[in-house]
């Protein structure tokens, strides 16, 4: 029996960053240590790693400016705080997302507003326009697995509404749209580094924006509450950024891994996507199955395949199809998933939300005075009737970014199989 026949062939997780470390990551950490200075404004021997990577990573998304920080989640906190979201504001986001999105804005004492979904798994702004109000602070776009969506008309609707948009972009980096950077179409954008994410050094994350008075209060913070002056001494005096910070500083070690991670991000994001779309060929052969809307292929960064089907069943089955026919899945990694067992990246998921639960055991956002027009608003299944269709009838592949040609082939094997076994040709 060949290789690519033996079912016991173990695939690679998808964590696209780390899957491509090598000897520059292990020297750049190196260095850190060495210079014994891993903290971002001073050290023994400083070596500015931080300022670089906001620099480098500000000109990447193509723009003004670029603050590090320890998560993507820190860099929600941050980036909303910043929009001065609070009680008595009501915050669009879709229900697809990560369960820091809408944590960020329930600890920020604003009451989130769920929209429903496109064909691209992205915001609808149709549906976005119809739940605008007066209330309405902020929106916050989540392009899922590197594809952009309606982005642009997303934006100018915020726009024409006088509303901040927030893209969080956590697992977007490297993704565009007909050139145009993931993060650079709203006021303000998030990045993750976290391990799952296109580059990673196992946590960080960024937060990017054109304006100096986002950059300024994000800054604030993400720090001691305060700005700094121009000679980098912190300036408690300034009344416009007298905050209370939340001391999620990126270290020296994270932007020393970051900033050779992003010089490798075209080939992470382009390994992924090639192999993606040679499996999109395999299935667009089949009748039954279909995919995400992708308007722009080439700035898709690839890492998850969506397989869209007529029922539920289907969708398991085709599942079921992929592991018995050989994609064996790895313990931690998560190769073909139905969508139910998405976990917390899906709203009715997250008991927290459906359940409108408090910040920390006292009252929760929804009883707050400011608040009060929130009281009735519900998150359970059923709130999204597009996302829950999508949501039953799918099941992902997360496509690794480094496999061997033997990995290829077991993987397009076993696609062709199970849809020929499952699905009739055109
Ligand atoms: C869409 C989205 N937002 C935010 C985050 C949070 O990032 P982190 O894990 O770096 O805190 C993630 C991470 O999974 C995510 O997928």
């Amino acid at each position: 029996m060949s290789k690519t026949d033996d079912k016991s062939l173990d695939l690679p997780q998808e964590w696209p960053g780390a899957l491509h470390y090598d000897e520059q990551e292990v020297e750049a950490v190196t260095r850190i240590v060495r210079a014994q200075s891993p903290f971002r404004f001073y050290g023994l021997d400083f070596q500015h790693e931080v300022e670089q990577l906001e620099k480098e990573f500000a000109e990447y998304i193509g723009a003004k400016y670029c603050l590090g920080v320890s998560h993507g989640t820190a860099a929600l906190q941050c980036a909303i705080a910043a929009m001065g979201v609070g009680p008595g504001d009501e915050v669009l986001l879709p229900g697809y997302f990560w369960v820091s999105t809408v944590s960020a804005v329930v600890r920020s004492g604003a009451i989130p507003v769920l929209v429903d979904i496109d064909n691209s798994f992205n915001m609808d702004p149709g549906d976005l326009a119809q739940k605008i109000t007066k209330r309405t602070k902020a929106v916050i776009m989540v392009p899922m697995g590197g594809v952009l969506g309606q982005v642009k008309k997303v934006a100018e609707i915020c726009k024409e509404n006088n509303i901040l948009l927030l893209e969080d972009c956590a697992q977007s980096s490297g993704a565009s749209q007909f050139g145009k950077m993931a993060g650079s179409f709203g006021d303000i954008s998030i990045f993750s580094f976290q391990i799952n994410k296109n580059i990673t050094a196992g946590e960080g994350g960024a937060v990017v924006t054109n304006s100096e008075e986002l950059y300024k209060k994000a800054f604030a913070v993400h720090d001691l509450g305060y700005t700094k002056d121009e000679e980098g001494n912190l300036d408690i005096e300034n009344k416009d950024y007298q905050f209370w910070g939340i001391g999620c500083r990126m270290s020296e070690v994270t932007a020393a891994i970051v900033r050779v991670q992003l010089k490798k991000i075209g080939l992470i994001t382009s390994s992924m996507r090639n192999f993606k779309y040679q499996l999109i060929e395999i299935i667009s052969g089949y009748k039954g199955i279909s995919t995400r809307y992708v308007a722009d292929p080439s700035g898709d960064s690839g890492g998850f395949l969506k397989m869209i089907f007529d029922t539920k069943e289907m969708a398991f089955n085709f599942r079921d199809g992929l592991i018995e026919n050989g994609i064996k899945v790895r313990q931690g990694g998560y190769y073909p998933v139905h969508m139910l067992d998405w976990g917390l990246h899906i709203y009715s998921n997250i008991t927290a939300l459906v359940g409108k639960k408090s910040f920390c055991g006292h009252h929760s956002v929804w009883e707050l005075q400011e608040n009060e027009f929130a009281k009735d608003y519900k998150y359970e299944k059923g709130t999204l009737p597009v996302l829950d269709s999508f949501v039953e009838r799918t099941t992902l592949f997360c496509v690794a970014s480094k496999l061997s040609d033997e990995h290829k082939t077991l993987i397009k094997k076993a696609f062709t199989k199970t849809c020929d076994l499952l699905l009739e040709s055109k």
